[in-house]
C-alpha cells in the first residue's frame, strides 16, 4: 500500500492511529505510551485504506474526513476506541461501531464559545456583504462609493434572528444576538428549560414561524436523516426575501444546490456557508455568486480550541485505554465498568 503513514516501532507499547495530522508536541506526547501510526502529511485516506490503517491497532484519532462505519471496522479486531476530534459526529455509524464493541467519543463543550462567535462573524459578514465589499475594494471599485451604489447590507441589531438547533452552540449565538438587542426565537427538538430560555432571551416557535419571521436564519443542529434536507426550495420560498440563511451546522442539512438556485433568483438576501454536501466539495453554482459567503469548515478553528479538542480526544482515547471511562463517551453501552 502506498501510505503516508509513518510506523515508529516498539514492541511492548500498544498500537494506535492519528488518522489526521495533529500538533506535533501532542503526537510527541503519545509517542512516549504507543506506537503511533501516524499521518502528519494529512492525506485523505481512501475507506480501502483506512480500513487497512485501522487493522491492529487499539485505538484511532479520527475527524469528520473518517467515515467510522462497518466497512471501514471490517480488520479492526483489536479496536476499542474511535476519538473523534470534533463534536458532531455524523462520520460516524454508531450503531455498527457499537456491534463492533468498540466505544466512540467526541469533543463536546470545548469549542462552543467559538464556535458561537464563528457563527456570529459569519453572520455579520453576510448581512453586511464584509467579503463581497472587501473584493469590491480589491478590484478598484472604490472610485464609485455612492451613498445608494455601495454594497448595501442588512441591520442585525433590532432584528430578529432565527436559530434552528439550541443546543450550546445554538444557545452561544442566542446570547450573543441579545448583546445586539436582536429579537431572539428559536426551534429545537425540544423547548429549553424557562431558564435557557430566559438566559438567551428566546422564545420557542415552530419551524414555519421562525423562516416566516426571521431576519437571520441560523442553523446549529446536528445531522441526521431527519435533518438531510431540512432546509430545500420549499423552505427558502417561506423566508422573507430579506432575509438571511448561515449554516454552521453540517453539509447536507441544506440542499446546496436548492439554494444556489434560490440565491440566483435572490429568493432570499444571502447566505453564509460554512459547511457543504460532500465538502471538501462546494457546489459549483455556489462558488459564482456573489450573494454568499463560504467558508472551509472553520467555525472551531482558533489555535487555543483546535488544541483543546485534540486534548479532549486524547483524553478519552487514553481512558479507553487505561480501561475507564472516556470523559465524553457517545456509546456507553459498550464501556463495561
Ligand atoms: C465539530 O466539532 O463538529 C466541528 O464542526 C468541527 O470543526
Amino acid at each position: 500500500m502506498n501510505t503516508t503513514t509513518n510506523t515508529r516501532a516498539s514492541n511492548q507499547k500498544p498500537k494506535i492511529l492519528v488518522a489526521r495530522a495533529i500538533f506535533p508536541e501532542a503526537l510527541a506526547k503519545l509517542e512516549e505510551s504507543f506506537e503511533v501510526r501516524s499521518n502528519q502529511e494529512d492525506r485523505i485516506f481512501s475507506p480501502e485504506e483506512l480500513q487497512k490503517e485501522l487493522s491492529g491497532v487499539v485505538g484511532a484519532l479520527v475527524a469528520g474526513s473518517e467515515r467510522i462505519d462497518a466497512n471501514a471496522l471490517v480488520n479492526a479486531q483489536d479496536l476499542k476506541i474511535v476519538a473523534n476530534i470534533s463534536v458532531g459526529y455524523n462520520n460516524f455509524d454508531v450503531p455498527a461501531i457499537t456491534a463492533a464493541g468498540v466505544m466512540a467519543a467526541n469533543t463536546p463543550d470545548v469549542l462552543t464559545d467559538t464556535t458561537a462567535d464563528f457563527g456570529f462573524a459569519l453572520l455579520m459578514a453576510t448581512a453586511r456583504r464584509i467579503t463581497e465589499a472587501e473584493h469590491w475594494v480589491r478590484a478598484g471599485h472604490w472610485d464609485k462609493w455612492s451613498i445608494v451604489n455601495n454594497p448595501l447590507g442588512m441591520d442585525l441589531h433590532h432584528s430578529t434572528v432565527g436559530i434552528i438547533g439550541m443546543g450550546r452552540i445554538g444557545q452561544g449565538i442566542a446570547k450573543r444576538a441579545l448583546g445586539f438587542g436582536m429579537n431572539v426565537i428559536y426551534h429545537n427538538r425540544s423547548h429549553l428549560s424557562d431558564g435557557d430560555e430566559k438566559a438567551c432571551g428566546a422564545r420557542y416557535v415552530s419551524k414555519e414561524e421562525l423562516l416566516r419571521t426571521a431576519d437571520h436564519v441560523v442553523l446549529v443542529m446536528s445531522y441526521s436523516a431527519e435533518s438531510h434536507h431540512m432546509i430545500g426550495a420549499k423552505e427558502i420560498a417561506i423566508m422573507k426575501s430579506t432575509a438571511t440563511l448561515i449554516n454552521i451546522a453540517r453539509g447536507g442539512i441544506v440542499d446546496d444546490a436548492a439554494l444556489a438556485q434560490a440565491l440566483k433568483e435572490n429568493k432570499i438576501f444571502a447566505a453564509g456557508l460554512d459547511v457543504f454536501e460532500g465538502e471538501p466539495k462546494v457546489h459549483p453554482d455556489l462558488l459564482n455568486l456573489s450573494n454568499v459567503v463560504l467558508a472551509p469548515h472553520i467555525a472551531s478553528a482558533t489555535e487555543k480550541t483546535r488544541r483543546a479538542m485534540v486534548a479532549l480526544a486524547i483524553d478519552n482515547l487514553r481512558a479507553a485505554l487505561d480501561g475507564k471511562k472516556p470523559p465524553s463517551l457517545i456509546n456507553s453501552a459498550v464501556y463495561k465498568d
